[in-house]
């Protein structure tokens, strides 16, 4: 069945374009200036609307165990969110424990899941060990389509050390490979929370006072220079703050590739949510790192603005404020995370778009064209043209409305953003041909393919 999207305004990385789109089973057959249907054509009139690819969310936590706790959102209901948020692929980052092997970890994913997603979904692998099988397995991992991987330098069930990421990065040299780093000073934040716990101190503010903005800026430095090292490009993931971004300038003024991922909660919101008097309404912000100042979303914007700031992803972790309150009478036992994923776009062209932040075009390629790119799904995904699958939102600028908790269907219960007013809205979500979401109603069940992916082309 061909189906022609017809009258509408193309967004591309490059900018807008008035085009007809036809669609031929799963793919983008042509797009040019007017196309003629055929007589067994479906014609969708989409005058007055936005055409963007679906959009890719590289950063998500799925079914993850945290802190005693699984996350509120599994694949099922955590890629529902992505679909009704626009975002037709989710890469999500497959997490063995220490000590076990990679395969175990692919296979777990795999199985958490495979015939449960109704979008589109891939995997980074988390290496949080280093020794001879895993560096064996991660010739597996290429060729099982994994192409990008994860590392923590906080987190104790997760980080690893300097000597261990840097054999990490000369592996992934020799396999042109890529990797997200989670940037925290860890050993000084210890400190930091050892010195509140002495000092009698349990508000969810310690939170972002013992995880301040410079000791994310020296863990990015020091892997900056430990990637220097092994000559190596590497991602900054959910990068927050000004002074980060500076030593990302830094290392681009050496001559290093860096490619840098932001996140909506560090674009809209500031530390002042961390200072609310009732513990729930805090805590349902707490995040690692954690949400900063206006000055550093006033850099960030502009970081994405002049394309120093490649992706926008949510790292959405979700759990309900039932969750958070295992850390009532501890915060660092607050599980960390928040939903993003359902709103992402939405926030995006209300608050960078319509307010000339960033212009349409930056943000189709930070939700789409540059995740693509970056990790090994272009042209499949992340465009609108010929040959590419046809994941397709079509946004009205019209449809003014208000974010609220009670309209979603992610499983956290809540949003960082209650009342937040949006321009514009997500009227129909297309996943390879198929239309999924038509005004907020899902069509479809669990189509979700998997999507093995090749290398790094940003
Ligand atoms: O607090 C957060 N962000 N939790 C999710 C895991 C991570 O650090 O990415
Ligand atoms: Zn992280
Ligand atoms: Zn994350």
């Amino acid at each position: 069945m061909k189906t022609l999207f017809r009258g509408g305004t193309v967004v591309s990385g490059k900018g807008t374009k008035k085009a007809d789109v036809l669609v031929d089973g799963e793919k983008i057959v042509q797009v040019s200036r007017t196309i003629t249907p055929q007589a067994e054509t479906r014609v969708i009139d989409i005058t007055g609307k936005l055409l963007l690819p679906g959009f890719i969310d590289a950063h998500t936590h799925f079914d993850l165990d945290v802190a005693g706790t699984t996350t509120a959102d599994d694949f099922a209901s955590g890629s529902l969110a992505a679909l009704h948020g626009g975002t037709t692929t989710i890469i999500d980052y497959a997490c063995p424990n220490k000590g076990e092997s990679l395969r175990h970890g692919l296979e777990l994913w795999h199985e958490k899941a495979d015939g449960k997603c109704v979008c589109d979904y891939s995997f980074h692998m988390t290496i949080d060990d280093w020794n001879a099988d895993i560096e064996r397995e991660i010739d597996d991992m290429y060729a099982a389509g994994i192409s990008s991987f994860k590392m923590y330098m906080t987190y104790p069930a997760m980080m690893i050390g300097d000597e261990a990421m840097y054999r990490v990065l000369k592996k992934l040299k020799e396999k042109g490979g890529i990797c997200g780093v989670h940037c925290e000073n860890s050993g000084v934040i210890d400190a930091l929370v050892a010195e509140k716990k002495a000092a009698g101190e349990n508000s969810v503010a310690c939170h972002p006072q013992t995880r301040p903005d410079q000791l994310e800026a020296e863990a990015v430095g020091r892997l900056l220079r430990i990637a220097q090292t092994v000559d190596i490009p590497v991602i900054i993931v959910h990068m927050t703050n000004a002074a980060a971004l500076k030593e990302v300038e830094a290392a681009r003024k050496r001559g290093q590739k860096v490619y840098v991922e932001t996140c909506p909660q560090y674009l809209v919101l500031d530390d002042s949510v961390y200072y609310q008097p009732d513990f729930r309404e805090a805590a349902k912000f707490v995040c690692s790192p954690p949400i900063r100042k206006a000055a550093d979303q006033k850099a960030l914007w502009a970081g994405l603005r002049r394309g120093e700031i490649q992706t926008i992803s949510t790292d959405h972790c979700s759990f309900t404020p039932e969750q958070k309150e295992l850390g009532r009478d501890d915060f660092t036992k607050i599980p960390g995370g928040v939903p993003g994923v359902e709103t992402r776009a939405e926030l995006i062209y209300t608050y960078g778009v319509t307010t000339r932040k960033i212009s349409l075009a930056t943000m189709c390629k930070t939700l789409a064209e540059n995740p693509a790119k970056l990790y090994g799904m272009y042209p499949r995904k992340g465009v609108i043209a010929k040959g590419s699958d046809a994941d397709l939102v079509i946004y009205d600028p019209t449809a003014d409305h208000e974010l609220h908790a009670s309209d979603m269907v992610g499983k956290a219960g809540y949003i960082p953003y209650e009342g937040f007013a949006i321009r514009g809205g997500i009227q129909q979500v297309w996943l390879r041909g198929n239309l999924v979401v038509d005004h907020g109603n899902l069509l479809s069940g669990p189509i979700g393919k998997y999507i093995p992916r090749g290398k790094n082309m940003l």
